[in-house]
């Protein structure tokens, strides 16, 4: 496969979407290998996980160590150091702070959250003093969203939620399908994380491809005209089930996006091709 045109940042979500087949993976990190080599290409990769998930998916995976990680659904990022550490970027901390009281806000968004008997608070390694995440059953999120999200403005809190897993795996406690959800500083998400990090090291928008398969990836490609693709996501259990980033794609079709047809790695590849970026 020939390299073409200068790709100088590619920004992907993990589960899913990088990671879900080895073979294509295998094949678009070689690429990835030589876009580094001869362009200089920045490689970031952009997940709901907490680095030390992270850590547990480099341990079965084989993955390129990355420029930057931008973990916890966009509220960390954190750099490559020279000696490949990734290190927090104190920067990211400080811009979020700005509307965000990383001391108190947490434990006011736990007391309005316990108001709603439905939300269960995830495992404690997954939240952090930007980041309160829960899981909720899909069966009442429409019933749960607007409220919290009322409550919460409400209290002063300038906060986003945001909702991904509709398409994933059944929970193997009650078999219900449940959605995962995260509530964050506003403009604390993956694609403003995304932003900082591209301004920073002097990227254009049509230089930069953004991949992901869920919700929380819809903001990698709402803000601006990053490249973006959209994996399919049929090795799912439940093949009926859309993603929320399909769903908001079918809403606000874009030139500059582009919905592949094959799952995670192999679609990467697809979309780099359908952008020129591969021959
Ligand atoms: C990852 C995180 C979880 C988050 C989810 C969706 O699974 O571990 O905390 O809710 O991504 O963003
Ligand atoms: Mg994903």
């Amino acid at each position: 496969m020939g390299l073409l045109t200068h790709l100088s940042l590619l920004v992907t979500d993990l589960d899913n979407t990088l990671v879900g087949d080895d073979l294509s993976l295998e094949q678009l990190n070689h690429l990835l290998d030589r876009y580094r080599q001869t362009y200089g290409t920045k490689i970031v990769y952009a997940t709901g996980r907490s680095k030390a998930s992270y850590e547990l998916l480099q341990v079965t995976e084989k993955l390129l160590h990355p420029d930057a990680l931008i973990a916890s659904v966009g509220t960390k990022i954190y750099l490559d150091s020279p000696d490949n550490k990734l290190v927090p970027d104190p920067d990211w901390e400080n811009k979020l702070s700005e509307n965000w009281n990383p001391e108190k806000d947490p434990e006011k968004i736990r007391g309005i959250a316990s108001r709603f008997a439905d939300l269960r608070l995830q495992d404690n390694t997954e939240q952090n003093c930007f980041k309160v995440s829960y899981h909720l059953s899909v069966a009442v999120v429409d019933a749960v969203l607007p409220q919290l999200q009322d409550e919460l403005s409400q209290q002063g809190l300038d906060a986003e939620i945001i909702c991904s897993g509709r398409s994933s795996q059944k929970t193997i406690y009650t078999g219900k399908r449940k959605y995962n959800l995260d509530i964050i500083p506003r403009g604390g998400d993956k694609g403003r994380a995304m932003q900082f990090l591209r301004k920073r090291w002097g990227i254009d928008p049509s230089k930069t491809v953004v991949c992901g398969d869920s919700g929380n990836d819809i903001s990698l490609l709402k803000y601006d005209t990053e490249r973006g693709i959209i994996v399919s996501n049929y090795h799912n259990d439940d093949r009926n089930a859309d993603s929320e980033l399909k769903l908001w794609h079918e809403l606000n079709p874009m030139n500059h996006h582009y919905l592949a047809h094959t799952d995670c790695a192999a679609g990467i590849l697809e979309g780099l091709k359908y952008f020129g970026f591969l021959e």
